[in-house]
Parts: structure tokens; C-alpha cells; sequence
């Protein structure tokens, strides 16, 4: 789904801020939002770079803008990424994320010319946070397990990572010239500065930045309990709940109080129909219906099992099986479709900060999952999401950590965990 309109100019988002500003987990979750959406999006991150040519384990006077080789030699990299991201846009990318300090007037000057060069339209992310618990905490949280400080003490590592940080600050210069296109991001998104970012694509950018946090809360992700129809095996339809069914929302409830022993509160989405209603109903915590949430409209097939498509409607059902992401039933939708009207929902799901447990069905589960974990549009309608498990994902540094929970109703539970990384 190619969305930059034809003759559009390519988009470079290019990351400008001090160490541990958070720039890595903003780049990533716009490279997953924008490939989710259909844009051929991809991150280039100057660190992955330097540590591939040099080694991961520099000490801090790498990064001394005094020393003059390895000043040399950083620039090095950065241009090295630079040219992969521009032959990335040459040869059918649209949106390439350059992830890097570049804290100085000069390198973005650089850049800037280069991409321009291109005929590649620039819009800088500066990331600014002055508060230093958050500074801390990312220092902590990511830098410590980064490969830069594999084997070494913490508390080295915190030293040396600062020392890091002071030889940027001696030579930052934040972003000033209103000519450009930029916006920033001041202490996670307390303030956010927009300066001349224009078109569909760089307002969708600003409403899903101006939302973003990192708040570590949990989302949870689960069909509703067994109904009438998948006994029968008929797609779509409301139908209620089995006596199956309204067992799994029991075990849920259990499972929910377990997880959230706490007692937090925990927002619960449902769609309007009446398996995920009642589903959640029986968790007995406040819960919000959202039509978005609803099953992809199956059109003409609503009701009928595939055997009865394969049958009756059997060159739909051909078509179907050759593209199942773009194909759209008559007077239906397609997964395509689905991901346009769930994008509203994601950017509320980014904003919300209490853990969410999402209660929706078979092609809106792997739709939310794929956009989660980074999934190419292609693969989200092939995603196993069966019934009775719940998916929980747990937030790591910049993505999440994934489990599969079988809750056989009544019985005991059995977990499958997986630990994924994210693709994107
Ligand atoms: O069978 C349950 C169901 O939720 C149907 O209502 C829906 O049409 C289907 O799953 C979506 O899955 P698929 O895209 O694999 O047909």
C-alpha cells in the first residue's frame, strides 16, 4: 500500500539530541508505525554501524571531539549510514530513518545538503530532556545492556556512558534555524515544538509523537471466549457465547487479577459485538466498547463457513487464498482496510499509561500484533492467534517482550513464552 502520493518527495526523519534522549526508542516506534501504515520504511542507526567497523567496545574518549582520528573515523560511519539510506530511497524505499546524535550544526548541515541532493525532503527529531531521573533511567535501562558495555561493571559502565555524554555537550548546538523542518520532543513530551512540518504524512507523524511515552505498562491481547459460530465454524455474525466460552472469560478474570496483583487500574477494550462484551463483562472491571474493534467486515461471506465460500462463492474464494492482506470480501473489508480504521485506536493506545487488556477478534488481534511487533503488512494475516490465550507483552528498552498464555477454561493454565525481537 503505497501512500506517499505519486511524484512525492522521499522523507528522511533525521534524530538529533545527546546520548540517552531517547531517540532510539522514538526512531523505532515510528519505523514500526509508518510500516505498519504501508510506508517501505526503514531505520538506519549510525551506533549499529560504528560498533560493526570499530568494535563495540570503545571507551568514552572515542567520542572526544578533540581527538581528531576518530573524530575522522565517526564521521565515517555516520556517512557510511547516510549513503545506505539513500540507496535504500533510490531503490523504492519511502521513509528512511537516520538514527544519530547529530548534535552539531555542521553534521546536520551535512546531511541536510546531501538528502536534498537527493531530492529527499528532511524533518528533524530533536529530542531534548533535561530531568535527570529520565536520564538516569535510560542510562540504565538501555545503555547498560547495549553490546557498547557487554561484561563490564554498572556502575563503570554508568561512569564511562557519562563521560560519553559530557564530550557531546561540550559541542551541542540545538536545533535554531526556523528554515528547517523540525520538531521537538521536550522531556517526553510535556512540550512539543512543531516548525514547518507539513503534508499527511508529517501531521500524522506529529499526532503520533505528541502521544508517544515510555511509560512500562503491559497490553494484553485475547479473542473473545468460544461462540455459537466457531462451533459451527461461520466467519463473522454476533453470536454469543458457548458454555466454553463464558468459562475462558472466568479464567481470564482469574488470570487478569493474578497479573495485576497490585490492583492498578487495568483499561479494557472491547468491540461493540457481543462475544467480546460479554467476554469482558465477566472480568467485571470497567470496560470501553469500540466499533473499531470489530471483526473484519466479511461483506456477502458474513455467516457462512469457508466450505460453504469455497462453494458458493468460489472465485472469491480463490482470490482470497492468491493476496489475503489487500483482498476485500464484496460489500466487506480487507485486512488493508482494517489497518486504516485501527490506526486511530493505536495512536490511543499509545497514549494510554495503565496496562490494557485488549478483548477483539481473530483479524483485529493480528492487525494490533503486527503493528506491536514490527510485522510486515503482508504477514499479519497468517499471524496464530487462537482462541482461549491471551498474547501479553511486556515493554522492553524498544519493543516488547512476548508470552503466550493457553488458559484451558477451568483448567490449569500453560504458558509459552516467547521471547521476540522486534523486526523492525
Ligand atoms: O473465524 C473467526 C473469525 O473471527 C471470523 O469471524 C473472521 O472472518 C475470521 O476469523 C478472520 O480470519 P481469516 O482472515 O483467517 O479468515
Amino acid at each position: 500500500m503505497l501512500l506517499l502520493e505519486p511524484g512525492h518527495e522521499k522523507l528522511a526523519i533525521v534524530m538529533v539530541g545527546l546520548p540517552a534522549r531517547g531517540k532510539t526508542f522514538v526512531a523505532r516506534k515510528i519505523t514500526r508505525y509508518l510500516s505498519w501504515l504501508g510506508y517501505n520504511t526503514r531505520w538506519f542507526n549510525v551506533g549499529e554501524y560504528r560498533r560493526a567497523r570499530a568494535g563495540a567496545r570503545q571507551p568514552a574518549e572515542f567520542f572526544d571531539p578533540n581527538n581528531a582520528d576518530w573524530r575522522d573515523a565517526r564521521l565515517d560511519f555516520a556517512l557510511a549510514a547516510l549513503e545506505d539510506m539513500l540507496a535504500f530511497l533510490r531503490s523504492g524505499g519511502e521513509v528512511g530513518i537516520y538514527d544519530a546524535a547529530n548534535t552539531e550544526r555542521a553534521r546536520r548541515e551535512l546531511v541536510f545538503q546531501r538528502c536534498r541532493n537527493e531530492g529527499v525532503r528532511v524533518v528533524f527529531i530533536e529530542s531534548i530532556c533535561e530531568d535527570e531521573r529520565v536520564i538516569e533511567g535510560n542510562v540504565r535501562e538501555t545503555k547498560l545492556r547495549s553490546p557498547d558495555y557487554a561484561g563490564v561493571d554498572p556502575e563503570e559502565a554508568v561512569r564511562d556512558f557519562r563521560k560519553r555524554i559530557e564530550f557531546y555537550e561540550s559541542t551541542y548546538q540545538p536545533i535554531s534555524d526556523e528554515r528547517l523542518s523540525f520538531i521537538k520532543l521536550i522531556d517526553v513530551g510535556r512540550q512539543v515544538v512543531v516548525n514547518r512540518v507539513r503534508g499527511y504524512l508529517g501531521s500524522r507523524l506529529v499526532y503520533f509523537l505528541m502521544n508517544l511515552h515510555p511509560a512500562h505498562r503491559r497490553i494484553w491481547l485475547t479473542r473473545h471466549g468460544e461462540s455459537h459460530y466457531n462451533v459451527e465454524q461461520r466467519i463473522g455474525g454476533d453470536p454469543p457465547l458457548t458454555e466454553k466460552g463464558f468459562e475462558y472469560a472466568r479464567t481470564l478474570e482469574q488470570f487478569l487479577a493474578e497479573r495485576d496483583a497490585s490492583g492498578k487500574a487495568v483499561v479494557v477494550w472491547t468491540s461493540s459485538l457481543k462475544r467480546t462484551v460479554a467476554t469482558a463483562e465477566i472480568i467485571g472491571r470497567k470496560s470501553i466498547a469500540w466499533r473499531a474493534l470489530d471483526e473484519l467486515d466479511a461483506g456477502i461471506c458474513d455467516g457462512l463457513t469457508y466450505a460453504e465460500i469455497a462453494t458458493r462463492h468460489a472465485e472469491e474464494f480463490q482470490s482470497r487464498a492468491r493476496d489475503k492482506f489487500r483482498y476485500r470480501y464484496p460489500r466487506g473489508e480487507s485486512y488493508a482496510d482494517v489497518i486504516q480504521r485501527l490506526e486511530p485506536l493505536i495512536i490511543e493506545l499509545e497514549r494510554q499509561r495503565a496496562s490494557v487488556l485488549v478483548v477483539a477478534h481473530q483479524a483485529v488481534v493480528r492487525v494490533l500484533y503486527g503493528y506491536l511487533m514490527g510485522k510486515p503488512q503482508e504477514e499479519c494475516p497468517h499471524i496464530p492467534v487462537p482462541l482461549h490465550t491471551v498474547i501479553e507483552l511486556t515493554p522492553t528498552a524498544y519493543g516488547y517482550e512476548e508470552r503466550r498464555v493457553e488458559l484451558a477454561p477451568g483448567g490449569p493454565s500453560s504458558e509459552r513464552i516467547t521471547v521476540m525481537p522486534v523486526s523492525t
